[in-house]
């Protein structure tokens, strides 16, 4: 692994946009606290946790996998697992994003939910419907596109699903811009922000 100048071996990944890009759906002070704040300390605690273990020598891929299910190492779990979400949500969005997406993943969205909006309304359930903090997703399982909702820290990548699309439904994601009104803050990502050709490019990767 890289390590930066500080010898930490896992550094906080740039923004692929300023702070205040995301605004109006998602406002600079969400983001100043959500990526500075949040994204940060799950950075600095990854680091610590895992500091003179052999994990330092493992891709954060790799971490996530490895402590996936092992109680002793769920601390590790959470924090390398948040680091992977967060920087995957990120990428996610764009001050671009919104609309519909390429014609393939669309087509392919077509095929499995019946149409587009049918997709969008299902994930929007799915992040509405999750139970406290999480994630909802659109992945590949095998050929197929699934929509599902994970709990905490939990991802598709520990179960050999392929994410293609994330929503941040923690609360920290939404709450200075939306307070509790959550299907507002995933409608107006769905609207607005998702990067679609981020999407389609996990599709094809
Ligand atoms: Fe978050």
């Amino acid at each position: 692994m890289t390590q930066d100048n500080t010898g930490n071996v896992h550094v906080l990944p740039e923004l692929p946009y300023e702070q205040n890009a995301l605004e109006p759906v998602i406002s600079a002070k969400t983001i100043g606290f959500h990526y500075g704040k949040h994204h940060q300390t799950y950075v600095n605690n990854l680091n610590k946790l895992i500091a003179g273990t052999d994990l330092e020598k493992k891709s954060l891929e790799d971490v996530v996998i490895s402590t996936y299910g092992s109680a002793d190492q769920a601390g590790i779990f959470n924090n390398a697992a948040q680091v992977w979400n967060h920087t995957f949500y990120w990428h996610c969005l764009s001050p671009k994003g919104g609309g519909e997406p390429p014609a393939l993943l669309k087509q392919k969205i077509e095929a499995s939910f019946g149409s587009f909006d049918t997709f969008k309304k299902k994930l929007l359930n799915a992040a509405v419907t999750q139970f406290g903090s999480g994630w909802a997703w659109l992945v590949l399982d095998g050929d197929k596109l699934k929509v599902t909702r994970t709990a905490n820290a939990d991802l598709p990548l520990a179960q050999n699903q392929k994410p293609l699309l994330t929503i941040d439904v923690w609360e920290h994601a939404y709450y200075l811009d939306y307070q509790n009104r959550r299907p507002d803050y995933v409608q107006a990502v769905l609207d607005k922000l998702v990067n679609w050709e981020f999407v389609a490019r996990n599709l094809e990767s």
